[in-house]
């Protein structure tokens, strides 16, 4: 059994992750500071799996804190989901997404080091591939070109990596590029609930078949895909959550590495097919309105997520339908 520091366990993909680790057998430590999630959230995932974990209220920019958590707990991996992550938002706010999510990640790295903990897995995104040239998208695919400033923060994380593994080889590093994570725990307990009116899609969805949002916007239907809306590669987060369990474990298994993993399902579907699906499953309206495209949009990001399967064993189980089952169940439960 290990013990795992999660930095933003109480946030969308970390409670996920923390409830996969604690129903393994897993310690599980949680640093969070709620700037975008709440603190519902850990009392939702005591009652999911009857486990407790410590928990530390902090900013993981307050270097002395972080220092405190290590101070206190044997930690043997650090997986960091702390970090802002509106896309919209960065473009408002350049320098406050460089200082937090690139300053806390520094941060947490530094300490990291000085207590020789070296098993780091890394939340990073598909946005990383900019507008790709090759579709599907694999892990040889060339990075950069990102289009707004939370999309550069997880590159130049990236790269802060890969120069700490060339400085020092001791290191044992995972990073993850997320495609596009949705749904909820079956539980209903847990789920996306990004503060104030959603960036993402399906958030979105959910709110406007909830009633509390009018009606969807849909970015552009002229895009040249298969009906001129974007298309994405949408991941259950439960799936998503277990892939970073596979990626703990090949930091355990393997000698000291840098690796990097896609996590996606390897499908494409249009904004057009996600708003049928989610009507179809839930038996929901989902009222929408073609606008003109959003900024900084690409018209088609998809995996081929091989590599991790092959060298992770990492599989998605959940359907399109699982993940708009689960995000509606998740919704109805919050109202
Ligand atoms: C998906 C599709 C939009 C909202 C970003 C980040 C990624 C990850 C997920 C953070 C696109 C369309 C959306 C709406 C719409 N990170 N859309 N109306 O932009 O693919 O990825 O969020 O969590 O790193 O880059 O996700 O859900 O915003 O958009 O038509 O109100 O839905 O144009 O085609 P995106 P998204």
């Amino acid at each position: 059994m290990s013990k795992v520091l999660v930095t933003g366990g109480a946030g969308y993909i970390g409670s996920h992750t923390v409830v996969e680790l604690l129903n393994r057998g897993d310690e599980v430590v949680i640093i969070d500071n709620f700037s975008n999630s709440n603190k519902d959230v850990l009392d939702s995932i005591r009652k999911i799996t009857g486990k407790d974990f410590k928990f530390y209220e902090i900013d993981y920019l307050d270097k002395d804190k972080v220092e405190k958590v290590f101070e206190e707990n044997e930690i043997d991996s650090v997986i960091n989901f702390a970090g802002f992550k509106a896309v919209g938002e960065s473009v408002e706010k350049p320098l406050e997404y460089y200082h937090n999510n690139i300053g806390g990640a520094v941060i947490l790295l530094e300490v990291m080091k000085k207590y020789n903990v070296k098993k780091f897995v890394f939340s990073s995104s598909a946005t990383v591939y900019g507008d790709p040239e090759i579709i599907p998208i694999t892990e040889e695919c060339k990075i950069g070109g990102t289009t707004n400033p939370y999309g550069t923060t997880k590159l130049f994380i990236e790269q802060i990596l890969q120069d700490l593994y060339v400085s020092d080889n001791t290191w044992d590093i995972c990073i993850l590029r997320y495609f596009n994570p949705v749904g909820a725990h079956e539980s209903g307990l847990i789920g996306e609930d990004p503060k104030g009116k959603p960036n993402n899609l399906m958030p979105y969805i959910t709110k406007v078949a909830a009633g509390i949002l009018p009606e969807l916007s849909v970015f552009g239907n002229d895009y040249d895909t298969k009906d001129g809306t974007g298309v994405r590669d949408y991941i259950h987060v439960v799936d998503l959550a277990k892939g970073h369990l596979l990626a703990l474990d090949k930091l355990d298994k393997e000698n000291k590495g840098i690796f990097i993993y896609n996590l996606g399902t390897g499908n494409g579907y249009s904004v057009l097919e996600m708003i049928e699906a989610f009507k179809k499953v839930n038996n929901v309206d989902v009222p929408y309105k073609i606008v003109e495209r959003r900024p900084g949009d690409i018209a088609t990001c998809y995996s081929d997520p091989s590599k991790a399967e092959k060298e992770l064993g990492f599989k998605t189980t959940k359907t399109l339908e699982d993940m708009c089952r689960d995000g509606w169940n998740y919704q109805k439960n919050k109202m």
